[in-house]
């Protein structure tokens, strides 16, 4: 009889080249049910973001790297402008599939300027080029979790009680996580950390996704539900708050899952340190601040219906939905990259952050 595979032990998102597929695990289907999906038309891969069977915002620029590529292997053109027209329409269909997170667009824009640099060569190199940058997006992003982890786990001590919302886990990303990167770097290094894991209502991924993988690879993990943060940082529980993102203006405003914000005011209140861990791919300095970022609205059953075994509010009643919310900067302790830690006022450190990174790449 086959063990067991470990959660981590799948790839969150993968490509089957032979087979012409993207391969995920269908994360609505956790922690009871671990399908794999092996989805092999543009259609499948937009309604796998949409309803977050891949999600998270790294997991989702990845997703939408391979995508875009298995959409180029499709494209019959005529010329070079013929292909470059059509691969930009596959790209901006898979870009509509959800607003909130910029590593979707800043994947897509990347694959597309393999292609615009490309005249010239025959349509079999501009696929091995775009196959090449979409592994690399995935590779970068292990690279960049592992490093987030190295410099998160350098603001916490062993024994810390530390506390996250929604999932930034290796379930949202290719491995580590970014939020729960130093939980794991940390847990190999004997650090004993207890992590309280809020529930993350409307779809739980707190609950489904977060306490799963962190249980399952041998963490000290306690589910709360979102309002019980002030509970356990008014008894002196928590050290630290490390959460995700999905998007950081440049003013250091963050979104993230909704009820990001409502801890990190909590945190404040109590005086314990607020993180948010953020690749770099997900700073986006062309957004001034929060206000500017398209906060994404999801259904009302989300939250009348979905997981009840009935119904539990009034029909009709109105409902407002929106997936994430966004934590002003000055609630922000600090932004953890993989360049290093920004620190207010983030209008300079994340700019200097993004400068460290511009001539590493040179
Ligand atoms: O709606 P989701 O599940 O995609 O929201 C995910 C989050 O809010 C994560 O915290 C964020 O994407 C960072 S994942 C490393």
């Amino acid at each position: 009889m086959s063990e067991k595979k470990h959660i981590l032990d799948y790839d969150t998102v993968a490509l089957d080249d032979e087979n012409r597929a993207l391969v995920i695990i269908d994360q609505t289907q956790l922690p009871y049910h671990t399908e794999i999906l092996h989805l092999t038309s543009q259609k499948q891969i937009w309604e796998a973001i949409y309803k977050l069977q891949v999600r998270g915002a790294p997991a989702i620029g990845v997703a939408a790297g391979y995508g875009v590529y298995l959409a180029a292997r499709e494209i019959q053109a005529e010329s070079y402008d013929d292909f470059c027209r059509q691969f930009k329409e596959a790209s901006a269909y898979l870009n509509s599939s959800r607003p909130t997170a910029v590593n979707l667009s800043w994947a897509l824009k990347r694959m597309e300027k393999v292609v615009d640099d490309s005249r010239g060569r025959s349509a079999d190199e501009i696929l091995a080029l775009l196959k090449a940058e979409a592994c690399a997006i995935q590779q970068e992003d292990i690279d960049t979790c592992r490093r987030i982890g190295e410099y998160g786990l350098s603001l916490v001590k062993p024994g810390d009680g530390l506390l996250t919302h929604c999932n930034a886990g290796q379930l949202a990303t290719s491995k580590y996580g970014t939020a729960t990167a130093p939980m794991y770097l940390g847990h190999e290094r004997g650090y004993n950390f207890h992590v309280f894991c809020d529930e993350t209502r409307p779809l739980l991924q707190g609950a489904r996704l977060t306490a799963y993988e962190l249980k399952d690879s041998g963490l000290n993990v306690t589910l709360i539900c979102d309002n019980m943060s002030a509970s356990v940082m008014k008894k002196g529980w928590v050290n630290a708050v490390f959460v995700g993102c999905d998007r950081v203006a440049a003013n250091g405003d963050t979104a993230n899952k909704i009820g990001t914000s409502v801890v990190a005011t909590v945190a404040n209140y109590y005086h314990v340190p607020f993180y948010i861990c953020a690749p770099t791919s997900t700073i986006d300095m062309n957004t001034p601040t929060g206000e500017q970022i398209n906060i994404e609205q999801r259904p009302a059953e989300e939250v009348t219906e979905l997981w009840y075994q009935k119904r539990m509010a009034p029909e009709g009643v109105d409902v407002y939905n929106p997936a994430f919310d966004v934590t002003d900067a000055g609630l922000i302790t600090g932004i953890v990259t993989e360049y290093g830690i920004a620190r207010p006022p983030y209008t300079e450190s994340l700019k200097a952050i993004m400068e460290k990174k511009a001539k590493e790449q040179v």
